[in-house]
C-alpha cells in the first residue's frame, strides 16, 4: 500500500475496493461460460457492495512489511472469494434464511437456490485456483504453498464450515459463553486470521517470525468483529446494515447479546479493542513497525455501522 500510505483512511479503503473489484472482474472475465447465469450469481455475490475487510487486512500487513503490492493482490482476492462464499451460503434458506444481503436480494433471492449453492462452490475453488496461479513476483513456492495450506485450513472443517455448523447446531439452544466464543473464532475469526497471515507470508522469513504476534491481532479483530456484528444485528438499522435487523433474534441464534446482554456485549468489544492495540504496540516496540493504518483499522471495526 506504499503508493497510499499518505491517503486519508477513508481513501484507503476506497483504493482497496478498486484494486480488488478489478483483479476479481478479470478473474471472472477469464472463466468460460462468463456470461452464464452462475458466474452472473458469482459477481452478484462477490463484487455488487461489501467493505473489503480482509483484503484491507492483506494490503495493510503487506505494506508494513514493505512487501510490493503486486504480490498482495492474490491472496486479497482468494481470500475474498472465500467471504463472498461464506456469505452466500451463510444466507441460503437452509442457514440463516435471509434475502436481503448488502442493501440487495440475497444471491439465492435473485438466482434461484440451485445457482446460489453452484455459485459459493465456484467462488470457493475460484480462490484457490486464484492462490495456486497467479503471479506474485516475489513470493517463494515454499510460501504460496504455506498460504494455499492457511487458507485452505481456515476456511473448512477446522475453520469458517466448522463454525457454521457449531453456529447451526446451537440455534435455540442455551450454550456456554466457551462455546459461543469457539463459533465465533471459527465461523469469522478463522478467515480475518487467514487474510493477516496469508499477507505475512507474502514477506517470507521476515513476515513468518511475526506470525505469533500477529497472531494475536487476528484473534481479538476476528471476535470483536463478530461481537459487534452480533451488537449491530440488536441495534443496527436495516437500512444502513444492507442486511435485516434483528435476523438473529429471529431465528434464535446464540449471539453475545442474547447470552450476556448488550451492556456486557460492549464491555467485551471494548475489551478486545484494546487487546487488539496493545498487541500493535508490541509490533511497534519490538519490531519498529508502524502500525497506523491497522489501528484505524481496528477502531472502524469497532465503530462501523454496517
Ligand atoms: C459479514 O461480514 C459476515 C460476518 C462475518 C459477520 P462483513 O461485514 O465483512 O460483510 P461485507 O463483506 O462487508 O458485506
Ligand atoms: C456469518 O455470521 C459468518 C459467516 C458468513 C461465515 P452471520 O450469520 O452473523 O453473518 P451475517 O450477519 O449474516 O452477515
Ligand atoms: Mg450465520
Ligand atoms: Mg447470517
Ligand atoms: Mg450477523
Amino acid at each position: 500500500m506504499s503508493e497510499i500510505v499518505t491517503l486519508s483512511f477513508a481513501d484507503q479503503r476506497q483504493w482497496v475496493q478498486n484494486r480488488v473489484n478489478k483483479t476479481l472482474l478479470n478473474q471472472f472475465q477469464r472463466l468460460p461460460f462468463n456470461q452464464s447465469q452462475l458466474v452472473a450469481a458469482m459477481k452478484y455475490g462477490a463484487l455488487l457492495g461489501g467493505k473489503r475487510l480482509r483484503p484491507f487486512l492483506v494490503y495493510a500487513i503487506g505494506d508494513m512489511l514493505n512487501v510490493a503490492v503486486e504480490n498482495l493482490d492474490v491472496p486479497a482476492a482468494a481470500v475474498e472469494c472465500i467471504h463472498a462464499f461464506s456469505l452466500i451460503h451463510d444466507d441460503l434458506p437452509a442457514m440463516d434464511n435471509d434475502n436481503l444481503r448488502r442493501g440487495q436480494p440475497t444471491c439465492h433471492i435473485s438466482f434461484g437456490e440451485a445457482h446460489a449453492i453452484l455459485a459459493g462452490d465456484a467462488l470457493q475453488t475460484l480462490a484457490f485456483d486464484i492462490l495456486s496461479r497467479s503471479a506474485m513476483p516475489d513470493v517463494s513456492d515454499t510460501y504460496r504453498l504455506a498460504m494455499i495450506a492457511e487458507l485452505a485450513t481456515a476456511t473448512g472443517a477446522a475453520g469458517m464450515c466448522g463454525g457454521q455448523a457449531l453456529d447451526m447446531e446451537s440455534e435455540g439452544q442455551q450454550i456456554d459463553f466457551t462455546t459461543l466464543e469457539t463459533i465465533h473464532h471459527h465461523k469469522t475469526g478463522a478467515l480475518i486470521r487467514a487474510a493477516i497471515r496469508m499477507s505475512a507470508l507474502t514477506a517470507g522469513n521476515q513476515g513468518n517470525k511475526l506470525l505469533p504476534l500477529l497472531d494475536n491481532y487476528a484473534n481479538a479483530i476476528g471476535l470483536l468483529f463478530q461481537v459487534h456484528d452480533d451488537i449491530l444485528d440488536v441495534t443496527g438499522d436495516t437500512d444502513i446494515l444492507g442486511k435485516n435487523q434483528g435476523s438473529d433474534k429471529k431465528h434464535k441464534k446464540s449471539t453475545y447479546p442474547s447470552l450476556i446482554g448488550l451492556e456486557q456485549a460492549q464491555k467485551k468489544a471494548n475489551n478486545l479493542y484494546e487487546q487488539a492495540l496493545d498487541t500493535l504496540y508490541m509490533l511497534e516496540q519490538q519490531y519498529g513497525l508502524n502500525t497506523e493504518t491497522l489501528q484505524n483499522l481496528t477502531h472502524f471495526i469497532i465503530e462501523r455501522k454496517s
